[in-house]
């Protein structure tokens, strides 16, 4: 697919897993107030960026259901960082697709993260770490989390973003099913807290080594929700957790389910077991931390 002449730039585009996810609440702009604890695993996106001829946008991608025009976030974020760049410069990006779309990964935000820091290189903008972070916020409220690398607790619509150091070194068995799940439809299904659920400390968390301990303390607000939009999901994880005997839990707004394993050997035969299932994808992804 790539025919690009020597200025070409590659970067790699890391998809996320909530680990847990907290809703704190409906905010007055219509968005939901956060509380989640992200990180990135070795599931990945790449861009490639080159100097292009006429259009001055050119976006082109390895999945013809991806739109590259103006609803494509590395669109928007191409056409809010080209304002700030003059005189401006024709781009080719090609977006080679791994990361599955209406999955709860991400792949969509951290493109335009991705995106956003190569150009701030490429066109030398100079964007500030605050500024970095509002461009973020304005293309989508998962894009700020994937301009700090490795794990983070974001606050806010997502805007919020700091740095959350795991002890755990284990790694994430991940099960992509079939369909995906719109996030808007997920977010619309919340009612309400409901009882005030406390949430457990999150300093356990950080100094959890034991994948089941870990297992114990994860959690994910939007879950109810979630099977509400998408019934077949809470039957699936029922299978998954008879199957395997272990905890699932599910990232973001769906539809990826994940539990974790102390070690790619532990992975290994519950790999085997899923891959029974009538599911997409079984993967073993490695946590990425700085
Ligand atoms: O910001 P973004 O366009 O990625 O969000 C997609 C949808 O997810 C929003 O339209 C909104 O319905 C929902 N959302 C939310 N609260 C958040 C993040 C997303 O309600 N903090």
């Amino acid at each position: 697919m790539s025919s690009f002449p020597g200025d070409r730039q590659v970067v790699i585009a890391p998809a996320k897993i909530n680990l847990t996810l907290r809703v704190l609440g409906k905010r007055s702009d219509g968005y939901h107030e956060l509380d989640s604890v992200v990180c990135k695993v070795d599931w990945q996106d790449t861009i490639v960026v080159a100097g292009g001829a006429a259009a001055k946008i050119e976006l082109r991608c390895t999945r013809p259901d991806i739109p590259t025009d103006g609803r494509n976030l590395l669109w928007k974020v191409t056409q809010r960082l080209g304002q700030r760049k003059s005189p401006s410069e024709a781009i080719v990006i090609e977006l080679h697709k791994e990361i599955p779309v209406g999955a709860g990964l991400g792949g969509g935000s951290s493109d335009a993260a991705a995106l956003l820091l190569l150009l701030n290189q490429r066109w030398q903008l100079g964007l500030t770490v605050a500024e970095r972070q509002a461009e973020a916020a304005a293309v989508g409220s998962d894009v700020p989390l994937f301009l700090v690398p490795g794990t983070v607790r974001i606050g806010g619509r997502g805007e919020r973003v700091e740095p959350f150091r795991l002890a755990f070194r284990g790694v994430l068995l991940l099960v992509k099913p079939t369909f995906a799940i719109s996030t808007a439809a997920v977010y619309a299904a919340w009612s309400s807290p409901g009882e005030a659920i406390p949430t457990p400390p999150l300093e356990n968390m950080k100094q959890c080594t034991s994948a089941a301990a870990l297992n114990g303390l994860l959690f994910n607000d939007l879950e109810t929700s979630i099977y509400q939009v998408e019934p077949r999901l809470r039957a699936l994880k029922h299978q998954l957790e008879e199957l395997t005997g272990q905890r699932f839990h599910v990232t973001g707004s769906g539809s990826t389910l994940f539990t974790c394993c102390e070690d790619p050997s532990a992975a290994g035969p519950l790999v085997q077991r899923v891959r029974a299932l009538p599911v997409e994808q079984v993967r073993v992804a490695r946590i990425l931390d700085p």
